[in-house]
């Protein structure tokens, strides 16, 4: 037994020295510790092995078999290295800078309108995060007093991935991480201002308006003391210089379980001045930017005292805000490769949608 061992593990050393790909590793994990392979054969020849000496004989057994998962693992770990390693050399000798026979590309209109706004937090005091796109159920609901079975995740289904994480629904999956990220700035007795753009997923039917795939900015402030009115303030200011003229701003009632109390905010329509007309749907407002009060259990499910603390919240829809600014009418257009059509908004100020004659 013990030499067919060593036999075995000797035939499977020449074999893996021979390696040069990850997936023939995976055919030599299948050629030996497969089902029908050499080190199940084994297994079962113990039967036939005395009593006194089954013990030992499986244990060598056991020996290699771990020696052979190992041994790949580590195989496995050095080619893919060596693979990624060939890639970066490969690119290295690809020029980014020379000039291609096209002209210079443009910068989609979703990353010019995420520009001008972050730049405007900025000048605010804010700070900008990015996150991760693939998150757990846990920061995407549960964090943001959204428990299992809550309905409001009826209107977030999203694309499940097989490690039990999904694609973000919004931008607010990342308050946790970036409130727990950010208690440093309250304990030197500055507030938390972050704001955190991102691509959001949603399962969508795609129509004019729906996309699966949008954008979304999202921003906290948490300090003693924060209140509503800092929170119309920032609104105020911030949609004012995105579309430079003053602007007239509303808060209705709206649900979110995550903020307490919740609000849609709307900006009194830009094209009738609040008249009525059907870019409004007659209404004279616009809804913008769902925001509210963040509620005591998220800020206590990031570490923080909300007898202590209070803050606000928002979710700019930055699909939507690019949709305005530059008289998009189609949501599709952004996703669409069309670089005839995505190419045209570098530079543009703000494009007043076509009146309609009622
Ligand atoms: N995350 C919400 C959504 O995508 C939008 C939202 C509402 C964000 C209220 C907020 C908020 O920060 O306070 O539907």
């Amino acid at each position: 037994m013990l030499e067919k061992a060593q036999q075995l593990k000797q035939q499977f050393e020449e074999k893996v020295q021979a390696t040069t790909v990850p997936a023939e590793l995976e055919q030599l994990r299948i050629e030996f510790l497969g089902k029908k392979g050499p080190i199940s054969s084994l297994m079962g020849e113990l039967r036939n092995v005395p009593n006194e000496q089954k013990k030992e004989a499986g244990q060598i057994i056991n020996e290699v078999k771990q020696f052979i998962e190992e041994t790949i693992a580590q195989k496995k770990t050095e080619l893919v290295k060596l693979e990624e390693e060939r890639l970066i050399n490969a690119a290295e000798d690809y020029d980014v800078t020379f000039p291609t026979e096209d002209e210079t590309g443009s910068y989609h209109p979703i990353t010019l309108i995420q520009r001008e706004v972050e730049e405007i937090f900025e000048g605010m005091g804010f700070a900008i995060e990015d996150y991760d796109e693939i998150v757990d159920d846990y920061h995407c609901f549960e964090a943001l007093n959204i428990p299992k079975h809550h309905p409001a995740r009826d209107m977030q289904d999203t694309y499940y991935l097989s490690t039990n994480q999904l694609l973000k629904t919004h931008t607010s999956a990342a308050q946790n991480a970036i409130l727990i990220k950010y208690t440093k700035e309250l304990e030197a007795d500055r507030p938390i201002r972050v704001i955190f753009p991102g691509r959001c997923f949603r399962n969508e039917k795609i129509d004019a308006c729906h996309e699966n795939t949008f954008f979304q900015m999202e921003g906290v402030m948490v300090d003693k003391d924060i209140s509503i009115s800092n929170l119309i303030y920032f609104m105020k200011t911030m949609l004012s210089e995105v579309f430079q003229q003053d602007i007239t701003v509303r808060l209705r009632p709206g649900f979110f379980p995550f903020v307490e109390p919740g609000f849609e905010l709307d900006i009194q329509c830009l094209i009738c001045g609040g008249e009525g007309c059907p870019s409004c749907k007659d209404s004279g407002w616009l809804e913008l930017c769902p925001c509210g009060m963040i509620h005591p259990n998220v800020l206590t499910a990031a570490g923080l005292d909300p007898e202590k603390y209070t803050g606000f919240a928002f979710g700019l829809g930055l699909t939507r805000l690019a949709m305005m600014r530059y008289g998009i009418k189609d949501i599709r257009v952004f996703n669409s490769c069309n670089l005839k059509a995505l190419s045209q908004f570098e530079n543009s100020t703000f494009v007043e949608p076509e009146k309609e004659v009622k």
